[in-house]
């Protein structure tokens, strides 16, 4: 697998985890920019969801890894950036669909809720899967335009 640029980001909760997939990212090969946070003193994730989608759309990175403790507060952080494609994934299979299918550019998992070995997993899968495009190109389209505020 060629090495990718990785931007990565979590909360206290997830930071166990980041520092574990810092380092074996590291040393398959990748290059690795870690935003925070650098210790386990609380932290809020919508800040460090925004370094995340910050270096993304600066493409310092060609994708993100954000990890809070059940990766929803990350997820609904990060995907209020147009720019970004977050998954929250469980399991490998779904880190494969979410680049084949839904062409993601931020991972994003649970630090409390998934074990290190799983994580490992969901990140190989998610740097070596590609998106498929055809009919899933003019979908993944549309979610570009979706930027929509309701009135009240
Ligand atoms: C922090 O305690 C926790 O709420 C946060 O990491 C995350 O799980 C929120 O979605």
């Amino acid at each position: 697998m060629q090495g990718k640029r990785i931007i990565m980001a979590s909360d206290h909760a997830g930071y166990r985890m980041k520092e574990y997939l810092d380092d074996l990212l590291t040393k398959q090969g990748h290059t690795v920019i870690d935003v925070g946070t650098y210790s386990e003193n609380p932290v809020d994730y919508p800040d460090e969801a925004y370094l995340v989608a910050q270096g993304i759309y600066d493409r310092e990175a060609d994708v993100g890894i954000l990890i809070c403790g059940t990766g929803i507060g990350m997820s609904i952080a990060a995907n209020r950036y147009n720019h970004i494609r977050g998954a929250l994934v469980l399991n490998p299979e779904m880190a494969t669909l979410a680049r084949k299918h839904n062409n993601a550019n931020v991972l994003i998992l649970g630090g409390r809720t998934t074990d290190l070995e799983t994580a490992a997993a969901c990140a190989e899968s998610f740097l070596t899967a590609a998106f498929e495009g055809g009919r899933h190109e003019y979908r993944v389209q549309k979610l570009g335009r979706m930027n929509h505020d309701f009135e009240k």
